[in-house]
């Protein structure tokens, strides 16, 4: 597996100064390294890019890496809605998109995703497109609140949901998250409202259409 994402990382993803500057922020500011992996961050422009999705929501900003490959799918034409929990993460994110020129294009919510969910939900808000990339236990609370606020045809995209490769190898050693991500995969496969599939790059990406 981390074999095959060199390799991929290697050959599709081009040197990119500007996201290897957000990385950079990202630890000179002592925030985790756990941004999206660059095959991950290609796919999610693309996967824009393609379906021409143009109100975007993301759970999960840090410092704005997914933030830029999201936008750079839908260029100047659409807006992004992005959640986080810290305060201090969501402004170094902004200052990142606004160097990569979407600054005007993106509003934060900060606090609890879940809490924000709910706002968006009384406001009425629908979005074509979701990145689910926070806290995992609550992944099956963001999906089921992510179907609520979806145009039909919608995009569903979660991140990590191989944890580390320990789903699908019997001798690996089980990871914090091995378990909720089985249970979040099944729920994603089997969920009468979505057409879903697994991606193998990076730490995994499911990939769901909300039912027309
Ligand atoms: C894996 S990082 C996101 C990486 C980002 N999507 C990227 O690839 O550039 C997870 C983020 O979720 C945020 N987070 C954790 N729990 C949260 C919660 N309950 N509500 C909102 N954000 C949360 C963390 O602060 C962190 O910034």
């Amino acid at each position: 597996m981390d074999q095959v994402n060199s390799y991929i990382d290697s050959v599709f993803s081009k040197q990119d100064t500007l996201l290897e500057e957000v990385v950079a922020s990202i630890k000179e500011n002592g925030m985790p390294s756990i941004s999206v992996s660059p095959s991950s961050g290609k796919l999610l422009t693309l996967l824009i890019s393609i379906s021409g999705a143009k109100d975007v929501l993301e759970i999960g900003a840090l410092g704005g890496y997914s933030g830029i490959c999201l936008a750079r799918g839908f260029g100047r034409g659409g807006t992004l809605t992005s959640l986080e929990l810290e305060e201090k993460y969501a402004e170094l994110a902004h200052r990142n998109l606004s160097k990569a020129g979407f600054g005007q294009q993106v509003t934060y919510m900060i606090g609890p995703a879940l809490q924000s969910l709910e706002q968006l939900v009384s406001e009425k808000r629908q979005f074509d497109f979701f990145f689910i990339d926070a806290d995992k236990d609550n992944y099956e609370n963001y999906l089921h609140a992510c179907i609520r606020l979806a145009k039909p045809g919608a995009l569903i995209v979660a991140d990590n949901v191989l944890a580390s490769g320990s789903i699908a190898a019997d001798n690996a050693m089980p990871t914090r998250y091995t378990k909720i991500m089985r249970k979040f995969n099944e729920a994603v496969a089997n969920h009468p409202q979505l057409e879903s599939q697994l991606i193998p790059i990076g730490d995994g990406l499911t990939v769901s259409k909300v039912k027309e």
